[in-house]
Order: structure tokens, then sequence, then C-alpha cells
């Protein structure tokens, strides 16, 4: 770790910016208190891509995205709006338009998914790889109750008297912590508040003990303190029911105290991809470093407050050579306009960054100065 106090003061707030926070509540139970991940791989993504078929032309929604998770590992994918963190777990789930062009490998306990006869896929899914959505009223019916719907949830996959997924359906309620849990089964999703919708779609998405649950923007909707409770449950109940978590969000902040391992997403494709702690501390890609920069409460020594990328993410349509995030890349030169740069290892096992100039980040104590204005660092 650096000696320079805006280096160290930076890795202060980084260590559990989620807690840090001003005017953020505590996440009182940390990653390093649940159970660790296994060494068993259960889902692998292989070189997937998808492309949309537009009146504008092809959008190429997610260009080669690969990565595994391990039994009870915590996996986040941290992109900007439109970078394909949707599209490519929506991939996995099989909830695409029929319009979507989808190519790759998507393995789950090493039979490939996407060759799997429908019946095959259906079972799969929302059995062993349960799924959160941000808005929990687009997956909960407002016309039946919460009860029958966790029991409809466990009667689709499994020949169970209906009494039995009832039961089933109520001890699900009190483990997301939802209470009076046998009187809250007869409410309509409309009676519940926003924090305990979010709680019954967790309850849904592991209600058949899914291997992996894929959480996308699980907590982006509900205000801050609800947030980090949220988040909390999501943890606990993982190791309730074994099973690994793919959290999806476009705050670096929220991954910090959640995430075993982080993907960076930009323009369709990973560009950095490491242990939490080395994307955080030891950080590749200015990408990444720009993220860095935003997440609301990271502030320098001086108190000043860093900067949010400037520009905007490129059309996913002809997207021109080189590296997409060069247009907004303090560091970017000749090279970085002519090719892209592939997703390659750096300086640490298992660190990977696409970024012709990995190793300038690797010589500075403190990657977001390079988000900062030339005359505030003096350059
Ligand atoms: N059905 C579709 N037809 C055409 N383009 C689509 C379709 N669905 C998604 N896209 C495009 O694919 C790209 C990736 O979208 P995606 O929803 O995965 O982004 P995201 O990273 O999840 O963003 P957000 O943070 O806003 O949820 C975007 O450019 C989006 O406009
Ligand atoms: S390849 Fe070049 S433009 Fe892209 S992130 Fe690295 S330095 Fe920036
Ligand atoms: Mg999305």
């Amino acid at each position: 770790m650096s000696d320079r106090p805006e280096a160290r003061e930076r890795a202060r707030h980084v260590e559990h910016p989620v807690n840090d926070a001003p005017g953020r509540p505590q996440l009182a139970h940390h990653l390093d208190e649940v159970k660790p991940p296994s060494t068993e791989e259960i889902l692998r993504v292989e070189g997937l891509t998808v492309n949309f078929p537009t009146d504008d032309g092809v959008v190429q929604a997610v260009r080669g995205v690969s990565y595994a998770v391990r039994e009870r590992e915590v996996l986040g994918i941290v992109g900007e709006s439109g970078s394909g963190k949707s599209v490519s777990s929506m991939a996995v789930m099989g909830l695409l338009p029929k319009s979507a062009r989808i190519s790759g490998k998507i393995i789950y306990r090493g039979n490939d998914v996407l060759k799997m006869s429908p019946k095959e896929q259906r079972s799969l899914r929302g059995r062993k790889i349960g799924m959160i959505f941000q808005d929990p009223m687009t997956a909960l019916n407002p016309v039946y109750t919460i009860g029958d719907q966790l029991a409809e949830a466990v009667l689709s996959h499994e020949t169970v008297p209906r009494k039995h997924a009832m039961s089933r359906a109520e001890e699900m309620l009190a483990l997301v912590g939802i209470p009076q849990p046998k009187q809250r089964l007869r409410s309509y999703p409309h009676e519940f508040s926003g924090g305990m919708r979010q709680r019954a779609m967790i309850a849904m998405a592991v209600i058949n003990n899914p291997d992996v649950i894929i959480a996308d923007e699980p907590t982006t909707a509900l205000d801050v303190t609800v947030q980090a409770q949220i988040l909390e449950k999501l943890l606990e109940v993982k190791d309730e029911v074994n099973s690994a978590i793919i959290l999806i969000t476009h705050d670096l902040g929220v991954v910090a105290g959640t995430a075993h391992r982080v993907l960076v997403m930009y323009a369709g494709k990973p560009v950095e991809v490491g242990e939490t702690d080395e994307v955080f501390y030891r950080t590749r890609m200015p990408y990444t470093a720009g993220l860095l920069g935003s997440i609301p409460a990271l502030e320098t020594a001086s108190g000043e407050r860093l900067r949010p990328i400037k520009g905007t993410p490129p059309s996913l349509i002809n997207l021109p050579p080189g590296c997409p995030f060069s247009p907004r890349c303090p560091l970017a030169t000749d090279v970085c306009i002519e090719s892209e740069p592939p997703l390659a290892a750096t300086d640490a096992l298992d660190h990977l960054a696409a970024c012709h100039h990995w190793d300038q980040l690797a010589e500075s104590d403190d990657p977001t100065v390079f988000f900062r204005a030339e005359s505030e660092v003096g350059r």
C-alpha cells in the first residue's frame, strides 16, 4: 500500500465504501462473515455474444463475455447503463426476445444450456438458476396473493401437495425477514412496501434452492437504508440455501462490501476482472478508475470530490475499431484508436484488464488521479 496520504485516504474509503459513505447505513453482515466459495464451478459463460438486428443496424449488445461462478461465490457485474449487464444475464436465463442472436456457450455444471431442449432449459431456470429483478412488480402478478405465487413457483417444478408448497412459502417469507409470514401469504403485492416486495422476490428466487441467483440491480429502486438491509438479507439467504450470486449493479460501491470477485463491463465486453480487493486497490483499467472516482463517498484527502467520467458510452451499432473507451480516456494514445485491446492478464494472477496501458496505472499510487483536472494534479 502506498505512503501517499491521498492514496491511503482513498483506500480507507474503498475498503468498505458502502459502510463509510456519509448518509449510508452500516452493513452489519460483511462478506468475510459469510461462508467462503468452494472450488466447484457451477456456471461458466464462454464467449457469449448477443446481437439485435434493428432498422438502424445490428446492435452488438454483448461482444464476448466470459466468466465462471463457483459454489457460494458472489460475482459482481458492474458497468454504466447500456454496457450489456442485463442482456448477458437474460441470455443465461433464456429471457431474451426472439429477435436476439446469441452465440457462445453457457455451461451449467458441465452441460451446455444453449444445446438443451426447451423443457430441460425451463426446469433449469427458476429452479437451479433464480432471478431477482430491479422492479419486483414486473415479476409479481398483482392479481394473485404472495402465497399463491410462491407456492406456484414450487409447484411448477415439483409434484408436491399444495399444502406442502404453502408451508415452504411461509418458511421462505420468514427467511427473508417478513414479519407474520403466515398472515402475509394472503397479501397481494400492492399491500407490501417496496422493500417487502423485494424481499418477496428474493423468497421467490430461492424457494427451489437454486445454485445461482442472478440479482439485476436488486436495490437500485430502494432508499439507502432499505438497500443495505436487502443486500444483507441476500448474503444471509445465500448462505442459508448455499447458492452463488451474480450481483448486477451500476454502483461500484455496492459490490465493495458484497462481492468476492468483480467483472467490469464496458460497451458489451468485460474490461477488468479480478478479486474485488485487486480491482479496488490495484486498478488496471482506466474505466474502472473512472468509476471509482465517481463513487459518491469517495473524496480526496483535501476533501475535494472526485469527478464522474466525462462523456457517454459509444453506440453499439457500427462500433469503430480501437478501444471503445478511447474518446473518454485520459490515457488514450494512437494505438488505442487503432486496435481494441484484448482482455489479458496483468501483473497479478487472475487479474485481467483490456487496456494497452494498464502498466501506467500500475505505476500510479492513485489511478483515479487521471480523472481529475490537469491543474489539480500538477501533471
Ligand atoms: N431488444 C433489444 N433490441 C435492441 N437493442 C437492445 C434490446 N435490448 C437491449 N438492447 C441494447 O443492448 C445494450 C445493452 O443493454 P443492457 O440492458 O444489457 O444494458 P445494462 O448494462 O443492463 O444497462 P442498465 O444499467 O441501464 O440496466 C443497450 O445498448 C440496449 O439498448
Ligand atoms: S486501451 Fe487506451 S483508450 Fe482504452 S482504456 Fe486503455 S489507455 Fe484508455
Ligand atoms: Mg440492466
